[in-house]
């Protein structure tokens, strides 16, 4: 559990810095509740649509709902960032320049696809379009949680924004 967490403090410091140095800060930074633009998808334009075309393989029951608020609040160390009900208030999100997602917020869900959070899952969001600057959120697919377990911690993760 803490080697995700060192991991992503380290790349906040090592990836997420030299772009915000170049004067990306976005409109929130450094403030309670300042989320960089959600209408920016973190995916690259090049892999979007087979981002969104990716599905997850199984349905928000609530069997895999509660698997995945288990995987949230423990071995995913989510909690840590985006806080213990998912509004981006974790203890860590204070020395995060840029805020963890609130996914409480409903406008996430519609602008933002399944497929395209499993792209941040696997991938991160360390500024791979240039439109937003790199994250502490690190690639955790492939590295700590299996894809699966990443299917359901991210349809969690929908389903406190009220919306699948
Ligand atoms: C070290 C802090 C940290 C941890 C731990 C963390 N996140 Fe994040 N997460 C962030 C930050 C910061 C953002 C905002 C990134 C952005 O705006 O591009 C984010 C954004 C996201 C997004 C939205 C990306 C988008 O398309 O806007 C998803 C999905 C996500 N996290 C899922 C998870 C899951 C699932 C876990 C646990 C397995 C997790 N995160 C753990 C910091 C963290």
């Amino acid at each position: 559990m803490w080697r995700l967490f060192c991991a992503a403090l380290f790349g906040l410091i090592v990836l997420g810095g030299p772009s915000l140095s170049q004067g990306q800060n976005p409109s929130g930074y450094g403030q309670a509740g300042g989320e960089f633009d959600i209408k920016i998808s973190r995916v690259p334009a090049g892999e979007l649509a087979a981002a969104k075309a990716d599905k997850p393989p199984f349905g928000p029951t609530p069997e895999i709902l509660a698997e995945g608020k288990a995987i949230f609040l423990g071995r995913g160390t989510c909690f840590q960032c985006h806080g213990p009900e998912g509004k981006g208030d974790g203890g860590a999100a204070k020395v995060l320049p840029i805020q963890p997602r609130n996914f409480t917020d409903p406008r996430f869900n519609k602008v933002r696809t399944p497929g395209e959070m499993m792209w941040v899952l696997k991938n991160g969001s360390l500024g791979q379009t240039g439109k937003v600057p790199g994250t502490g959120m690190l690639p955790i697919v492939g590295q700590f949680l299996s894809e699966e377990d990443g299917w359901k911690v991210l349809l969690y993760e929908r389903s406190l924004g009220n919306g699948q």
